[in-house]
């Protein structure tokens, strides 16, 4: 493994983060105004409280709804957050300066002066990793992220924006990319490995499958909304898994969840589960600070070897 840089080594000491798209996003993860929000606030204050202070937003979630819900959260605690947030890439942003100008908007809407983790959410079609990496280099410069990402970025892409950094001194901190026991892909092609070389962290989105690897989903009784089309196919195949991880959370007094959260704690990467209120956030907490055993790793590669979650 390359040596990881100091100014990177905060991101490799966070075991579990907290997911925010659930703050704010109506379409897919049915948010109501108002309604929502003091469930998402216990939400808040349960995973600082467990020690969970990673929270990952994006300028795009609610159209801002997220990162203004995280601002007004982080004004009245005193406890210390580590903010991640995206630069979303829309085809009308050809100039690299479009960069610093949307993230002065995210810090702007979360009332902060800097984030501790800028990330450019999508590979763009106007812009080059390598223009890219010179707009995010300017955050840097500019005194308005500690660090910089990349988020779906597969490995050529990646290693560009690797390099571009590279060259003006700056390491790429982050790679964040879907990964969970139903979606290994990340694995089995050798980006995590390359990201471990590198000194990358990697942080792994919609770890619990977007609530299938809870347990509570099934043929049965699937996910309300678009979910429940995306994954009709992959909830035929969940039965032994959620076994495999029962039988898992049993002998060690954890919960399924957690059992799914800490299988990616154990393959190297950062699981970022979202949580729409406190008992989702603190039973997520709860997928890091122990380990399974390297056998009970190997049964549930075994059982998911063949899975692949289709809807993505
Ligand atoms: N970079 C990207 O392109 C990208 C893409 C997707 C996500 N992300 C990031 O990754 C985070 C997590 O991914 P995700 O939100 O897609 O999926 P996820 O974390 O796999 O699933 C989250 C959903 O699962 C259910 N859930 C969570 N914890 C639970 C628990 N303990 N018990 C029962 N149900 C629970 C909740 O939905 P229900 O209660 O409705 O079932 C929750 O909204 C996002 O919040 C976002 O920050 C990034």
């Amino acid at each position: 493994m390359n040596e990881v840089s100091n100014e990177t080594r905060f991101l490799h000491a966070v075991e579990v983060g907290l997911g925010a798209w659930q703050w704010g996003d109506r379409v897919l993860w049915g948010y109501k105004p108002g309604q929502s929000d003091e469930d998402i606030r216990k939400a808040f204050d349960i995973s600082l409280e467990m020690g969970v202070r990673f929270i990952d937003t994006a300028e795009v979630y609610g159209s801002g709804r997220s990162e203004r819900l995280l601002g007004q959260f982080i004004k009245e605690t005193e406890q210390p957050v580590l903010i991640a947030t995206k630069f979303f890439p829309m085809p009308w942003r050809f100039y690299k300066n479009s960069i610093p100008t949307a993230l002065k908007g995210s810090l702007e809407r979360m009332g902060v002066s800097s984030v501790d983790l800028y990330q450019v959410h999508w590979p763009s079609v106007v812009m080059s990793p390598e223009k890219l990496m010179e707009g995010m280099a300017v955050c840097i410069k500019e005194g308005l992220t500690r660090t910089i990402g990349v988020s779906n970025f597969w490995e050529t892409r990646m290693l560009r924006a690797y390099s571009a950094l590279a060259q003006q001194g700056i390491p790429l901190a982050s790679n964040q990319i879907p990964y969970s026991l139903l979606n290994r892909e990340a694995e089995k092609n050798g980006l995590l490995a390359r990201c471990k070389e590198l000194g990358i962290r990697f942080i792994a989105y919609s770890p619990l499958s977007q609530g299938l690897l809870t347990g509570k989903y099934s043929v049965a009784n699937p996910p309300a909304g678009v979910r429940g089309s995306a994954y009709a196919d992959v909830l035929k195949k969940l039965p032994p898994v959620v076994k495999a991880l029962q039988e898992i959370a049993q002998s060690h007094g954890k919960t399924v969840s957690q059992v799914a959260l800490n299988w990616i704690v154990c393959k190297g990467a950062m699981p970022i589960p979202g949580a729409k209120n406190a008992k989702q956030a603190e039973e997520n907490a709860g997928g890091s600070g122990w380990r399974m055993t390297n056998d009970e790793v190997a049964l549930l590669d075994e059982v998911t070897d063949n899975i692949r979650d289709y809807s993505k």
